[in-house]
């Protein structure tokens, strides 16, 4: 509390002459200035702690974020009571920020929007704890947000998309398929059955060292992949899509990895290196791997939009595929998904690479 009341105290209050200098410079009607609402949201669900101020037109006041991908790079991984300590040390920070790139003081919020679920409980704690607290000394709404389902409708800040549409959201923490019918109206189709993709990815590239590759070293785990597998020759590796029998819209990763894994230990053992050395075939593995992972995730996708149509869940002739999560940025899997839309008369969509990953605009 003590916290709070220091973090409220130091926000400056703008005259109201200068609010509207301000937003006259944006184009904004005087006359209109109080009438918007504004919300605060906040979100701590894995390792982003971010935050903005959105109005209820979907115009972005302001914003903040601070990524713990460094430290967790160093660790090879999330450490869940790392994370919350970062969490910690970071969210009134951050917070701030957000509302002084607003230029609004906290009292000017309609609400304070924070993700409750799904996620690490121990980052997902410190978001809500500091929330909690403020809208209690603030007395404003608190509105809880389901992490997937901000990710699902972050679109519709960016692109006019009318439900219902298909989501595919893929990053380190999720991996789901499934139809947005209205704000909170959704229809799972499939989900991984074990880890996501950008899991899968990081375990991958930590395996192979990536941290330790000059071109590489400050990536994170798919991004490396990505990076490395340009150089590579996908076909070096035959590395099987799983679950090509399964008549459902599940995925799997672990399996893949697992894969990848020994091939990797097999190679180690060819080229007499030391587990931790850097392989001089990483680039055709990384290659290999993002192939398998792209045909996977396009076929699963394929098969749910079939599903949509052939049920009229879709329109047939203006379906829309949103495809978002820090996977979405891996432009060799947007290809093999702009293949399947292609071929299904479906419009792609994918928001900007910074609204695909964890952000604080997509909650509020
Ligand atoms: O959405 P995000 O920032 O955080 C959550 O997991 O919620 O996604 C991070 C994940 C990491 O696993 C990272 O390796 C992966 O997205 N990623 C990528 C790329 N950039 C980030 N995977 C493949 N290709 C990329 N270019
Ligand atoms: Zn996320």
């Amino acid at each position: 509390m003590l916290i709070l009341n220091k973090t409220a105290g130091v926000f400056f209050k703008p005259s109201k002459r200068k609010i509207y200098e301000y937003l006259r410079s944006f184009n904004f009607h005087p006359g209109k200035v109080f009438l918007h609402k504004l919300v605060l949201g906040i979100e701590t669900s894995c390792d982003d702690t971010a935050a903005a101020v959105v109005d209820e037109t979907g115009n972005v006041w302001g914003e903040a974020i601070h990524s713990q991908t460094e430290v967790h790079l160093k660790t090879g991984g999330i450490i869940p009571p790392v994370a919350q300590q970062l969490h910690r040390e970071n969210i009134q920070r951050i917070v701030q920020e957000a509302l002084s790139v607003s230029k609004i003081s906290p009292s000017e919020l309609s609400a304070i929007a924070t993700t409750i679920k799904p996620g690490l409980a121990l980052s997902l704690g410190v978001g809500l704890s500091f929330s909690l607290q403020l809208v209690d000394q603030l007395k404003k709404p608190f509105i809880p947000i389901h992490h997937m389902e901000a990710h699902a409708l972050t679109i519709r800040l960016t692109n006019k998309v009318e439900f219902p549409f298909l989501v595919l959201l893929i990053s380190g923490g999720h991996c789901l398929l499934a139809l947005v019918r209205g704000v909170s109206d959704f229809l799972l189709l499939g989900k991984s059955l074990d880890i996501a993709p950008g899991d899968m990815l990081d375990k991958v590239a930590r395996r192979l060292s990536l941290i330790k590759h000059p071109e590489c070293s400050t990536m994170s785990g798919g991004k490396a992949i990505e990076h490395l597998a340009k150089q590579g020759n996908k076909l070096h590796f035959d590395f099987k899509p799983p679950m090509q029998r399964a008549k459902n819209c599940d995925f799997s990763f672990s399996g893949l990895q697992h894969v990848v894994d020994k091939t990797i230990t097999q190679k180690e053992k060819e080229e007499g290196i030391e587990k931790g050395q850097l392989l001089s075939s990483a680039a055709d593995i990384a290659a290999a791997v993002q192939h398998t992972t792209a045909c996977h995730i396009a076929k699963r996708t394929h098969r749910a939009i079939l599903f949509c149509k052939q049920r009229n869940f879709l329109s047939e002739s203006n379906a829309v595929l949103v495809v978002s999560g820090g996977v979405a940025s891996n432009l060799y899997i947007r290809k093999a998904l702009e293949i399947v839309t292609n071929a299904t008369q479906c419009t792609l969509l994918c928001p900007p690479p910074r609204l695909c990953t964890d952000n604080g605009v997509m909650i509020a």
